[in-house]
Order: structure tokens, then sequence, then C-alpha cells
């Protein structure tokens, strides 16, 4: 606990941090270019830009701390109804960032994943993804999954019919889809849930990522906007992840069992207060 690192060309202090207790899969919905630009004059696509330089920030951040896994919302599904000259822009920037960063995730042992349906993307944007993808396959310190033209209910709507086929096909009984069977059927397979989802920006909702996945995640919302959230503030999220009690809907072990619950609270009254 304690002490400062490196990280790029800035010092971040972990003051206050556990590195035993950090979690393994670190989500993120990365909003607020488009205002951080707005708000200084610029035109949105500035705020991407800038945007992209936070994401270089937490990835390398991440990976020196040791964390597994992180997820990135850097397109939704509906991002696509956004002016096309946004669109064309931030793809641009996805081709530009995934050409550049292949050799800085060689170095330094980053695996990149995808979800999404990102075969709606540009043919080029495509290419560089699966050349990425591809020469990435084997590292294994931090897996960066990227989730593009993403949308959750679109994902799991596409596990229901993969595995109606099954059924279909005899492959399956109704009763063997259980919840590990539907998780298998996400583009996630395989992936850990996301321990702590960051938001950036201050709005508080999912914005339909990574719904199924999130069930029992820590959520952290900021204000800042992401092209402003960098290395500190993100240690700044672990550490109010380190204060959470993590109950997975069980009882808290700090809290004492009421001594006579029949006798204070009558049955249907006390049924209610459990949901
Ligand atoms: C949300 O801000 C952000 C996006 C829709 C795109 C995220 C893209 C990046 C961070 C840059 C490139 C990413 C990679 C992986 C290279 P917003 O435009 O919705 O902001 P607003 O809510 O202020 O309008």
């Amino acid at each position: 606990m304690g002490g400062s690192i490196r990280s790029g060309r800035t010092w971040v202090s972990l003051e206050g941090l556990d590195l035993g207790q950090l979690p393994r899969h670190v989500a993120i919905i990365m909003d607020g270019n488009g205002r951080w630009a707005q708000s200084r004059g610029f035109e949105r696509l500035y705020g991407h830009r800038r945007g992209k330089t936070s994401v270089r920030a937490i990835v390398e951040l991440s990976r020196r701390l040791g964390i597994e896994y992180l997820s990135l919302y850097a397109f939704s599904a509906e991002n696509w109804s956004r002016p096309a000259l946004e669109v064309s822009g931030l793809m641009a920037l996805l081709k530009h960032f995934l050409t550049t960063e292949v050799e800085r995730m060689m170095k330094n042992d980053v695996r990149l994943q995808v979800i999404g349906n990102w075969r709606r993307l540009p043919r080029d944007v495509q290419t560089a993804l699966r050349q990425c993808v591809e020469r990435t396959r084997n590292n294994g310190t931090l897996t960066v999954i990227l989730a593009l033209s993403y949308s959750a209910r679109a994902e799991i709507a596409s596990a229901v019919r993969a595995l109606a086929r099954k059924v279909q096909k005899g492959d399956l009984e109704p009763d063997e889809i259980t919840e590990e069977t539907i998780a298998a059927s996400l583009g996630t397979a395989g992936i850990p849930d996301p321990d702590l989802l960051i938001r950036t920006s201050g709005e508080v909702r999912l914005s339909n990522f990574l719904l199924w996945q999130v069930a029992y995640t820590e959520i952290y919302i900021t204000q800042t906007h992401w092209p402003d959230f960098r290395e500190q503030e993100f240690v700044d999220a672990l550490r109010d992840f380190q204060q959470r009690e993590r109950r997975f809907g069980g009882a808290s072990p700090k809290v004492a069992a009421p001594t006579e619950p029949e006798a204070v609270v009558p049955a249907p009254a006390r049924l209610r207060a459990a949901h």
C-alpha cells in the first residue's frame, strides 16, 4: 500500500490503495468527450481525440497495476444515429488507434478483444481490428475488451437465438439452459464479470452496456469528462471500490442478526422488507 508509480510521463500516487485487493475486471463508460470539447469551443471530434489519450493512459496504468481485464465502451449500437461526420471521424480515430497501438500492445503483453456487432463497421476498420486481435491473441497480462457497435440487449438476444438453435437441433435440453450457458453464449464468454464499472461525465445510467454482466458490479460515477479522466482519478475509483462491502445479495457480516424477528415484524411486512 502507498508509494507512487510512473505511468507514461505521469507520477501517480498509490497512497491508500491495496494492491492485493484490486478488481480483476474494470469496465468503463467513457462519456463526455463532446461536452468537454464544446465547453472549450472545440469541435466534438477534438474531444474524442483527447479521449483517445485517456484510453492510452488508463490501459497503461491498468497493466502496470496488474488489472486483468479492462472493458471500454467505445461505440454503442445507438451511436450510429450521430451525425455522419462525427461517426466517420470516430471510425478514423479508431483505425488510427489500432494501427499505431498494436506495437505497444505487443511490447506490453496486452491482448485486444472486441464485443458488439463489429461487422457493421467500415471494412478498413474491420481489417485493422482483425489484425490487432489476431496479433495480440497470445498476450496475457491485460485483456482490453473494446465494445464497438455494442448493445447489451442485442448481445443477450443473440445468445438466446444461439441457444434456441441448439435446442432445435437436439443438442441441448430446455432445462439445460442456465445462467452459465447464457453467460457462455455472450460476447464476453470466458471473461469474469466486471467488479467495478466507472462512468465519467456524471450521468447515472448503464446505457445498454454489459447488462447481464454487471448484476453485482460496483458502480463509480464521476463528474469528470472522459478526456480529463486520467491516472490519478482512476486510482481514486479503485480506492473507492476497496471501501465497498460486496455482499452479492447475502447478509452483511457487520450487521447483527435480529434477536426475535417473528415477534417484532408480522410476516407479510417481513416479506416486503426483503426486496
Ligand atoms: C462518449 O462521449 C464517447 C464516445 C461515444 C466515443 C468514445 C471514444 C473515445 C474515447 C475515443 C476513441 C476510443 C478508442 C478506443 C480509440 P460523448 O460524445 O457521448 O460525449 P457527450 O455526452 O458529452 O456528448
